[in-house]
């Protein structure tokens, strides 16, 4: 049985068990936070910044990404400290910025107090069903199908999920959103019961 750690979270005292996740103690506390790269049955990449939260480690505060941040030692967390939204706020900006039709991307703009960006620019992408990068695609289909047949190929402005083999792309009906510059492919039949459904 693994070993137990009391932390502190927004003034609530709650045991974790070591090494589990920041983020899965907030939620256990009924406190929502914006995600977007988070998926309960991925392992947590920490790419979207959405989670952050300020954590109190023997006297030095620091903001970390909760989703993949393990708990090793008493700490204590703050997930709506005035950094935190400030922070937050900017990231959520900066994708509201760059796809401000995307239904998730409004959905956690206002999940992190904003409705308008600054952010405009020549990345802006005004379609509505816009890659946002999460990679949860590309994480899903190498930890369930082993394979690596989507990948995030660069960061930049023409960045977006991409399959390696246009045979095969698993995830079309199932991620959470494909970018419409997809075109239509074949899906193998035979593995397509082993890629689970990625909800938003
Ligand atoms: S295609 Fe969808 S699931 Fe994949 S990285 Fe882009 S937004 Fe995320
Ligand atoms: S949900 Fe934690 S960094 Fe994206």
């Amino acid at each position: 049985m693994a070993a137990k750690i009391e932390i502190t979270i927004d003034g609530n005292a709650v045991s974790v068990e070591k090494d589990s996740f920041l983020l899965k103690a907030i939620e256990n506390l009924g406190i929502k936070l914006p995600t977007l790269c988070n998926h309960k049955d991925l392992t947590p990449a920490g790419v979207c910044r959405l989670c952050v939260c300020e954590v109190d480690v023997r006297g030095k505060k620091k903001l970390v990404t909760s989703c993949n941040y393990p708990v090793r030692e008493n700490i204590t967390v703050q997930t709506a400290s005035d950094t935190v939204v400030r922070h937050r706020k900017v990231v959520a900006e900066m994708y509201l910025g760059r796809w401000p039709n995307v239904p998730i991307i409004q959905k956690m703009a206002k999940m992190s107090g904003v409705t308008e960006s600054r952010f405009q620019s020549d990345l802006t992408d005004e379609n509505l069903k816009a890659c946002v990068l999460c990679g949860r695609c590309v994480r899903g289909c190498r930890e369930f199908a082993q394979e690596k047949s989507l990948i995030l190929p660069a960061r930049g402005s023409n960045v977006m999920s991409v399959c390696r083999f246009p045979w095969w792309i698993p995830t079309v009906s199932d991620a959470p959103h494909v970018p419409m510059s997809v075109p239509p492919v074949r899906v193998r039949s035979s593995m397509i019961s082993m890629i689970p459904k990625i909800p938003r």
